[in-house]
């Protein structure tokens, strides 16, 4: 094996094939004979079900058929159906209603016109009950508060800290909006069932569909090759996938539904409001001793999205020995919130990346230098070791190219030539190191094809890249004629991909498996020469094909993960391995320029310096980088979902309205990776970039405001109003 080298910068394996359209998405697929469907959402957000007539839907013409919740009241909801570790909801198997806008009828008729028209005239008559839509609303349930993350006492070193900060910071219900809308299309061949969905989760897709459905899950197949964005949307079975499935089935056609964009504000998951108490306390010198920081996430009544883990990584970021997290859920009549891009990392970082800037006025330290004095050397949380630590690496590339060291301390001190206020903030980001079971097919013919299948999804990120990558540094093969398989069980068994943990996953078993490749080729002939290709070995051998296959299992795993995966589940290790704790890392510098009057606010440049071990593609890792300060930028200064309380409604349930930054929004973005290979994380020395890419982005925006402005807005998003 050669040793860990930067890989060369690379165009992305699939841009050819994507510039020229080749790859489709699951709604895209052409299938003969296809219906279509639509969904009718509830227009009560609690309540029940008394009647529902389907004549004037049924008489539509195309109309094929109209199902209720009689049609699927013996749907089960399985472990898998909500990605193998989550309770989960399947609407219309009764007549409970739990949240505004859950499918109550499902039409299926002969084009998308005359389903959508159809599921309009579908007629619901409702017992309502009342509802509580916001956790800001009387009725919403807080649970008890649950203890995150301790180290030392937290408490104590609070009551003995020379200087201190209290403060509370709110982030609003985010929605993730991949351009790909969320779609389920299923048809019957040769007794198979066979569902494509865009979905970063194509096991929980062929065992929660064959759960609710009581099919053998070896005559279940899901494909999705190619995602037109996941961000997490895309981890769960989808409200309409089972519904879609057993339509088809009952109507021996291939059935599609695309659910329409307005839809997924409220059956699609979204990143729940949450709000944040941080104390932190430390020295005059600018020492932190003690964090307390509790946190409130919104979250659904009858089912819940995990407990939120704002601690995990906010607690890493410095070393800072007496900790306390605390945290809990608050439940309301809302559909389930889930992941959304560094789905705790971001608004945990957003509020406690910001209470540190407030800690460095505090303090009159510059907050460049206050993260700088309080760097970990071990995890004081754990107190093991970290595979790497690089967080004062890349504050310190940072700072340089960004220029920090002509900062004016004094907030509204700086100001540009047309008069704008400029502020200069800075914030740190940490992620998670997690690795997952996976499992790699290795074929290499003598004619020149090479075939990689392995687990894992292509949302967009350029994961084929990076395997691809791997594959091509270690084995002389024909580049032109590499053919990758990901995100389809019909190529080899799948786990989801999500937690930045498809890279840590899926390159280290490409690297097991061309180990295991290169074993069976020098058994039958010897090492390659230098400059023999697999090919012409192959050729010289006479033997049209060799293939090999292995089970790769993450940094520290058992074989029960790979069964666990194997049975529909979810097997993640990391960020804590029995010998030491795992992050990627990332600092982020934000000018933001406000103009004195009418005090809009604009981001012309950010530098963002991420270590997220070696980098496998350079390129498809600067735009992920670059994408996730966009989001950022979005969660600080655009994005919230608007909920009216009366009805339980998002207002804003379109592209229109749900605002997020344009081309015209975004300056210039410097994104610089360290490139350091951490070996002892795994083999192939690479942790995940996606997600980490975002973490920190909004507190340097929200920080650089404040610098410019001298005001403190402690929620999101920042606007205009919030500066008169
Ligand atoms: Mo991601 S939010 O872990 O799919």
């Amino acid at each position: 094996m050669s040793a860990l080298t930067p890989t060369q910068d690379r165009m992305r394996i699939d841009a050819r094939d994507k510039v020229l359209g080749r790859p489709l998405f699951a709604a895209d697929i052409p299938l003969r004979g296809l219906l279509h469907a639509m969904t009718t959402p509830a227009r009560i957000a609690k309540g029940r079900i008394t009647a529902i007539d389907t004549m004037a839907a049924a008489a539509v013409p195309g109309v094929v058929r109209v199902f209720t919740h009689e049609d699927f009241a013996d749907l089960r909801v399985t472990p898998a159906t909500l990605g193998g570790n989550q309770p989960g909801f399947q609407p219309l198997t009764g007549t409970e209603i739990v949240f505004r806008g859950q499918p109550v009828a499902l039409v299926v008729a002969a084009t998308l016109e005359a389903a959508t028209e159809a599921a309009e005239l579908v007629e619901v008559t409702y017992e309502a009950a009342p509802f509580t839509a916001t956790m800001d609303e009387p009725g919403a349930e807080p649970q008890p508060y649950e203890t995150a993350v301790e180290a030392g006492d937290a408490a104590a070193a609070m009551a003995s800290a020379e200087v201190t900060v209290d403060v509370e910071y709110r982030h609003p219900q985010n929605h993730h909006n991949p351009l790909e809308m969320i779609s389920t299309t299923a048809h019957v061949e040769d007794g198979r069932l066979i569902v494509r969905e865009g979905t970063q989760n194509t096991n929980a897709l062929k065992f929660g569909t064959a759960g609710a459905l009581g099919l053998d899950p070896q005559r279940v197949d899901a494909v999705s090759p190619y995602i037109g964005g996941g961000f997490g949307q895309k981890n769960v079975l989808q409200l309409q996938s089972v519904l879609v499935s057993r339509a088809a089935m009952a109507l021996g056609r291939p059935v599609k539904l695309v659910m329409p964009r307005a839809q997924l504000f409220h059956t699609a998951s979204h990143r729940p409001a949450s709000r944040h108490r941080i104390r932190l306390g430390a020295s005059r010198a600018g020492r932190i001793s003690a964090a307390i920081y509790e946190s409130d996430q919104e979250n659904a009544r009858y089912d819940h999205f995990l407990r939120s883990a704002h601690n995990e990584a906010v607690s890493r970021l410095y070393g800072i020995p007496n900790y306390l997290g605390r945290e809990r859920l608050v439940r309301v009549d809302t559909n389930p919130p889930g992941h959304m891009r560094a789905p705790h990392e971001h608004p945990g970082s957003y509020a406690f990346e910001s209470a540190v800037d407030e800690l460095s006025y505090a303090l009159g330290m510059d907050p460049l230098a206050l993260r700088l004095a309080n760097d970990a050397e071990r995890d004081a949380i754990s107190g093991k070791p970290f595979t790497s630590r690089t967080l004062a690496a890349c504050l310190d590339r940072g700072a340089a190219l960004f220029g920090w060291s002509e900062r004016r301390a004094a907030p509204h001190s700086m100001v540009a030539e047309d008069g704008s206020l400029v502020g200069w903030g800075v914030a740190s980001g940490a992620y998670k190191g997690t690795m997952c079971p996976c499992v790699a097919r290795l074929r290499v013919q003598a004619d020149g094809l090479t075939r990689l299948s392995v687990s894992g999804h292509e949302m967009g990120q350029g994961i084929r890249s990076a395997v691809g990558a791997e594959l091509m540094e270690l084995l002389p093969i024909r580049a032109d004629r590499l053919e990758i398989r990901l995100g389809d069980t019909t190529a080899i068994d799948q786990h989801h991909t999500a937690g930045s943990w498809g890279t840590g996953g899926a390159v280290p078993a490409v690297r097991a498996v061309v180990g295991r490749f290169m074993a069976a080729l020098t058994e039958l002939g010897g090492p390659l020469r230098p400059g023999e290709s697999v090919h012409t070995r192959l050729m010289a051998l006479k033997r049209p094909v060799l293939e090999v296959e292995i089970e790769h299992l993450g940094t520290s795993q058992g074989p029960d993960a790979l069964e666990r995966m194997r049975r529909g589940g979810v097997a993640v290790v990391g960020p804590e391995y029995p010998d030491f704790v795992s992050f990627s890392w990332i600092a982020h510098f934000v000018e933001v320029r406000v103009e004195p009057t009418t005090r809009r606010i604009r981001v012309p440049r950010v530098v963002s310096v991420a270590d997220c071990g070696r980098v496998m593609n350079r390129r498809t890792a600067t735009s992920q980088v670059a994408g996730g300060v966009v989001w950022g930028i979005g969660a600080a200064l655009r994005e919230a979902a608007e909920i009216d309380p009366r009805y339980g409604f998002v207002l804003n349930n379109d592209l229109a309205d749900y605002v997020v930054p344009v081309n015209a929004d975004i300056g210039a973005i410097t994104v610089d990776l360290l490139d350091i290979a951490d070996p002892m994380l795994n083999a192939s020395g690479v942790r995940g970039v996606g997600e980490v890419a975002m973490v920190g982005a909004a507190a340097a925006v929200a920080n650089a405001v404040y610098h410019a402005t001298g005001k403190r807005i402690r929620h999101l998003p920042i606007r205009i109003d919030d500066l008169l």
